[in-house]
């Protein structure tokens, strides 16, 4: 199987969303010009070129792009070349109106923007295939070709009668029988028990609460559907080019997909990054991501998008300040990223995203987003031969799959409040804090080669995943485990006891009593700590030690925090320095060291293959103390017990030859 690898050939790509058809062929000189200038060595071409290649059913204007890839080529550009399948061009929904998705109520989204297709929809899927074939066939022999990219964000949803069919389909071979998936279902409740396939409808807008189950089939269809468009693409194009390695490209942290199981169909994975810059908490955003996105790829990434400042959809839209983009670039090339591309190489001065950063933006090539695009371009040639395809080692894993998170979205739930992103970031935010490097694990997976798992919130556990969690505590592992999981089955389904019998017993839980949500701005006192957002009224069974309990109010006495082992149960959300300081001494005891001890606030600190990358998010200089002597790659200088960063400076360290 191809990898990243046979693209990067041992650089960092670097590049970036590059839509020459939105400008005069005469710009394109001064593209690969400016690109060159740049360190540019990789560009995405054809994301939405589908109305320009196929301007009518059926035609193919594939001059232009002739021209281009000659062109790119000849400078020493390599292309990811995308299947444009997004968004197709208005005649085919004018054409084939079934194309076009409908709402949960009905109404049909129409053409004008993007992402306008039913990914159910068998006409849509015969001409992207079809356009898919003709791209692949003239282009898989050209020498600029590294990549190919199906597709772009596939995040379309739809409810239409076609999409219910399609549904029927997939239920069908999911439970072979009607009574089966009236169980899984619990359609006694409400008089919902489905006689005929053929009354099953996707969960359509209703007068209430709506089945939660069948909600949650219908999340994990669509996931299943978009990725059967995907596949559909994939196929053809690796049957002409079983060389190059193929990705699409994730949204992160995005509920639509399954990324694990969309990445096992992947060579590359890829995600687009898009932290706020004016969010404090940005840079552990974005190494949370990267964290997520290397264990899904299982080894080096691709950063498909991330901005060189604004975007444009957010309420304001904040443009980076000087140096941060390079800081996050480089954050993620220390967490395992081998190609930086951005959205997009040239400003776009029409159409709807005008507003939005690029690589050469409306300032031109004098302004200062090229200039530091430069710089990055030029550091990432010093370093790239040492860096590309290393590994970031990581003794730790959270845990987080689609299935928990879906379930933790229902309406009828007890607290709207519970986000379960928001969660995963507060617990990796302890990590993060502490300098300890973590990757994300799907629950079920083997995790004997952790020393300690995190569980922040997987209300739904199967019965596999859970005994794996139970195997691994048995086998010594540390595991620390958030509020309100292992709640329900994989059918969402309520485990009895408040909690599945197997982890109750690894906790020390005879039963929970009730949950007991906390108002927004509620604190609950607890030994040492204020916790926020839940609180659990818990029976421990006598077997685990208390490690904190809840102090005043309905729950005085009973354990917030109890420890039976090494494993660990945290029944509500400690305030953030809470977290850190437990997460940091369940480390301690599971032998889990950080990268560097005695930062300071605000550095990150990440080891990859042999290098240590230092990254300092403040806007202060600091200087980071060094156990001896290093090399800088990026300055060429000796650092010898010590290392100053500037705002928002970074240091690549090597060893220092003998
Ligand atoms: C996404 C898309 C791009 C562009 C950017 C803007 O990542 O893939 O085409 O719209 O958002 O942030």
């Amino acid at each position: 199987m191809p990898s990243l690898h046979d693209a990067t050939r041992g650089r960092i790509l670097f590049g970036g969303d590059y839509n020459p058809e939105q400008w005069p062929e005469e710009v394109w000189a001064d593209d690969v010009r400016l690109m060159k200038d740049a360190g540019v060595n990789s560009v995405t071409v054809g994301v939405f070129s589908w109305a320009t290649i196929e301007p009518r059913p059926g035609a193919r204007e594939f001059d232009w792009l002739d021209r281009l890839l000659d062109l790119v080529h000849a400078h020493g550009v390599g292309v990811v070349l995308a299947t444009p399948t997004s968004s197709p061009p208005p005649w085919m929904g004018a054409l084939h109106p079934e194309t076009l998705p409908r709402t949960e109520d009905g109404s049909v989204v129409s053409y004008g923007s993007r992402q306008h297709f039913c990914p159910s929809s068998p006409v849509y899927r015969r001409y992207a295939a079809a356009l898919t074939e003709d791209l692949a066939a003239r282009y898989g022999d050209h020498p600029a070709l590294t990549v190919w990219h199906i597709n772009n964000e596939y995040c379309t949803h739809c409810w239409c009668d076609e999409t219910a069919a399609h549904f029927r389909r997939w239920l069908s071979s999911r439970y072979t029988t009607l009574d089966r998936l009236n169980d899984a279902w619990g359609t006694a409740f409400w008089s919902q028990r489905y006689d005929t396939w053929a009354e099953i409808l996707p969960p359509r807008r209703a007068q209430y609460i709506r089945n939660p189950a069948q909600e949650l089939d219908f999340k994990r269809f669509t996931s299943d559907a978009l990725m059967e468009c995907y596949t559909a693409e994939r196929d053809i194009v690796t049957r002409h080019t079983p060389h190059i390695p193929v990705t699409t490209n994730f949204m992160p942290l995005w509920p639509g997909q399954d990324a694990w199981a969309w990445a096992e169909q992947e060579d590359v994975v890829s995600v687009d990054v898009y932290p706020d810059p004016k969010d404090p908490g940005a840079g552990q955003y974005n190494a949370m991501l990267a964290d997520m996105t290397r264990s899904q790829a299982g080894g080096p990434w691709m950063v498909m998008e991330q901005a060189t400042g604004t975007v444009n959809w957010r309420t304001v839209n904040h443009p980076k300040p000087t140096g941060l983009n390079r800081l996050w670039s480089l954050q993620s090339v220390a967490r395992g990223a081998d190609a930086l591309c951005y959205f997009q190489w040239r400003q776009s001065r029409q159409g709807a995203e005008k507003f939005h950063s690029a690589m050469v933006s409306h300032a031109g090539e004098h302004g200062r987003t090229f200039r530091e695009v430069k710089r990055i371009g030029a550091e990432l040639a010093l370093i790239g031969a040492e860096v590309s395809d290393t590994v970031v080692p990581a003794e730790v894993a959270v845990l987080h799959g689609w299935d928990a998170w879906w379930s933790s979205t229902q309406e009828g739930r007890p607290s709207s409040l519970v986000s379960y992103p928001e969660l995963l970031q507060a617990w990796h935010r302890g990590l993060w804090e502490s300098g300890i490097t973590t990757d994300f694990a799907r629950p079920g997976a083997d995790l004997s080669a952790y020393r300690m798992v995190l569980v922040p919130h997987l209300q739904l556990l199967d019965d596999a995943a859970t005994e794996t969690l139970v195997a691994y505590v048995r086998g010594g592992g540390t595991l620390v485990c958030g509020f309100f999981t292992g709640v329900a089955d994989v059918d969402d389904r309520i485990r009895p006891g408040g909690m599945d019998s197997r982890l109750r017993g690894l906790f020390g839980i005879r039963t929970v009593h009730e949950w007991w949500p906390l108002d927004a701005d509620v604190t609950v006192e607890c030994d040492g700590f204020r916790g926020t957002l839940w609180s659990e009224e818990l029976e421990p069974d006598g077997s685990a030690e208390t490690v904190a309990a809840y102090r005043g109010g309905e729950l005085d006495g009973l354990p917030a925090v109890l420890r039976k082992g090494t494993a660990w149960y945290v029944s509500t959300l400690p305030e953030p320095e809470a977290l850190r300081a437990l997460l940091g001494r369940a480390a301690a005891d599971a032998g889990v060291r950080p990268v560097l001890e005695g930062l300071p606030a605000g550095v990150e600190a990440v080891r990859r293959g042999g290098l240590l990358f230092l990254l300092n998010h403040g806007r202060s200089p600091v200087e980071v103390k060094l156990p001896g002597r290093r090399f800088d790659l990026l300055t060429g200088t000796e650092a010898d017990g010590g290392v100053e960063l500037g705002r928002y400076g970074v240091a690549v360290l090597g060893e220092v030859s003998p």
